[in-house]
């Protein structure tokens, strides 16, 4: 009798061994998939531009050198995607976004009456050639947290043409991107180990 209970007592505590053993394995097998989870956050993001080998900070193609010759019209034609949110005539309205007019080398996030990001302001400085080119590849990349919902135009040549039609948007267009500041940003945006190779690349530029 005694030694039944017994039985049944030391048969529930293997039991509930076993049951804690398998419930540990099982949580690990639910924890495991997750650790999984890190490096394909990892590869999207090294996709975007390192071609093979380790992954480094993605930066987009220079475009300044591209912005005298650009094509202005096409630059207007691809505005299309901004009006949705953006106006682009002088004393035009704030919509999604602030009104554009004169943008080009003015300081950031200081359109009366739009209520910026706290990213926009933390950023600070003007709206110079090299800002809006990052800007415009991937605008929540440049700033952290920004209010533009827009996940940015890939191909330098689009970049550099609407940039180039922005510049037109002002009384006082600001000056081309002078040589200095071609040769700056090859630099700034050459792969560290390839920064001699673009910098003799924007040399040829310099003749504009
Ligand atoms: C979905 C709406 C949306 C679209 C589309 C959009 N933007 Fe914006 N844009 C915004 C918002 C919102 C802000 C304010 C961002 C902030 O405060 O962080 C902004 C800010 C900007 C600024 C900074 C203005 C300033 O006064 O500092 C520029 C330049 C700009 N956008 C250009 C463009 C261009 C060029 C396009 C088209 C290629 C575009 N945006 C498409 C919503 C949009």
């Amino acid at each position: 009798m005694n030694n039944l209970e017994f039985n049944k007592i030391f048969a529930a505590i293997l039991v509930a061994g076993i049951v804690a053993m398998l419930g540990g394995f099982v949580a690990e097998l639910l924890v495991h998939p997750h650790a999984l989870e890190k490096p394909a956050v990892f590869i999207e993001s090294a996709e975007a531009g390192t071609a093979g080998g380790a992954p480094k900070v993605v930066l987009p193609d220079p475009i300044l050198p591209l912005i005298a010759d650009a094509d202005i019209a096409r630059g207007e034609k691809l505005s299309k995607a901004c009006a949705a949110c953006h106006s682009f005539d002088n004393g035009g309205a704030n919509k999604v976004g602030p009104n554009l007019w004169g943008v080009v080398g003015r300081p950031k996030g200081a359109h009366s009456g739009f209520a910026y990001s706290d990213g926009m302001h933390a950023k600070g400085g003007d709206w110079g050639y090299e800002d809006l080119n990052q800007f415009l590849w991937k605008p929540k990349k440049f700033i952290d947290g920004t209010k533009m919902n827009y996940v940015g135009l890939k191909k330098p040549e689009d970049r550099a043409a609407l940039i180039a039609w922005l510049r037109t948007l002002s009384s006082s267009p600001k000056a081309l991107p002078s040589a200095a500041e071609i040769a700056k940003e090859a630099a700034d945006l050459a792969p560290a180990e390839e920064a001699g190779a673009e910098e003799a690349e924007a040399s040829p530029a310099e003749s504009h």
